[in-house]
């Protein structure tokens, strides 16, 4: 194996931290970055104790401070996870969500472009997609975001390949579907509706399904999208790019409720509430691409990463 040094930017939240630790138990030489606005230093518990492990508590957004630290430790690769995954904050805080969901992303840019960084990796999202309705979601549908958190993710993607064009920087976006599993914090409303209904299935509390409930969603586990990062960081070939990371597969949301309930028989039945505003009805995506260009296939299935949140 050829033992690289990757920087990862968002380290200590509910994807970034599961990259750390994947990423060290493959020999790798990890920078992990975060600020801890949302992300917290349990989830680095494991990966603290590492001889190959680094920390640096910083806003990488705030001074130049993040600059040199890409300059003292030339990664290899940066992955870039940092950023507000809330899309209800970004829509009430929108210069909170330009200056982490892009300006961030300009700002990793431009460390990869002056110290000659090999490999930008980047947490982009299928909410570029919005209110595109060509399902399955390819890398060619249009990209039409209903939400500031999808615009900046969109415009970040493009100011990528600007780089690409411009520099020959090498940079990959993956559009990340919707992902679970431990370390998901349930407070996260819309990210999070799994980890919500386990939370308050724990704690005997009623679930409330916004609409109908067979709105469907192309949900994935954080281990295959932590395989497809680390896959889109370490081959030796990946041409810059967006890619989705998804399954392929679509489940409604009473579907998973139902399948929760096996889990906790005493569960009432869940009440229903108003749609919610700018929710888009079906989310699916094509992974292909992903699959061509660096081996990617999610193993999990919905049944299996289930039990694996219960059991966490
Ligand atoms: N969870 C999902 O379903 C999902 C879907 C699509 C895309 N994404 C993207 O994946 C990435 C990771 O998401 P997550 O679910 O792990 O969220 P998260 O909130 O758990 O992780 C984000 C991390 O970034 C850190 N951070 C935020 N601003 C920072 C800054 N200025 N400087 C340094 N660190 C900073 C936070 O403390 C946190 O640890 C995000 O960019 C998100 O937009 C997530």
């Amino acid at each position: 194996m050829n033992q690289k040094v990757i920087m990862v930017t968002g380290a200590a939240g509910f994807i970034g931290s599961h990259v750390v630790d994947r990423l060290l138990s493959s020999g790798h030489e990890v920078v992990g970055v975060d600020d801890l606005s949302t992300g917290s230093e349990e989830n680095l518990m494991g990966a603290r104790k590492h001889k190959l492990f680094e920390f640096a508590n910083c806003d990488i957004t705030e001074s130049n401070f993040f600059e040199i630290l890409v300059q003292r430790t030339r990664p290899d690769v940066i992955v870039h996870l940092a950023g507000l995954v809330s899309v209800e904050r970004g829509e009430k805080e929108p210069m909170l969500n330009y200056r982490l969901n892009l300006h961030a992303t300009q700002l990793v840019a431009e460390a990869a472009r002056k110290f000659g960084i090999g490999r930008v990796v980047f947490a982009s999202s299928a909410a570029v997609y919005g209110a595109s309705e060509d399902l399955p979601l390819s890398e060619k549908s249009a990209r039409k975001p209903i939400n500031l958190y999808g615009s900046a993710k969109g415009l970040s993607e493009q100011l990528l390949a600007g780089y690409v064009r411009s520099y020959g920087l090498n940079a990959v976006a993956l559009r990340f579907f919707n992902v679970y599993g431990p370390r998901q914090d349930p407070s996260s409303p819309y990210s999070g509706v799994l980890s919500i209904f386990v939370n308050r299935l724990r704690k005997g509390e009623p679930i409330t399904i916004f609409g109908d409930g067979w709105q469907t969603r192309d949900f994935i586990s954080v281990h295959d999208v932590v395989s497809g990062i680390c896959m889109a960081a370490t081959c030796e070939d990946v041409a810059s790019g967006d890619y989705n990371l998804c399954t392929g597969r679509s489940t409604s949301v009473i579907d998973v409720f139902n399948e929760l309930r096996l889990h906790f028989p005493k569960a009432q039945d869940a009440e229903f509430g108003p749609e919610r505003a700018g929710d888009i009805r079906d989310s699916l995506g094509d992974p292909t691409r992903a699959k061509e260009a660096f081996g990617f296939e999610a193993e999990v299935s919905i049944g299996e990463g289930l039990k694996e949140l219960l059991e966490s």
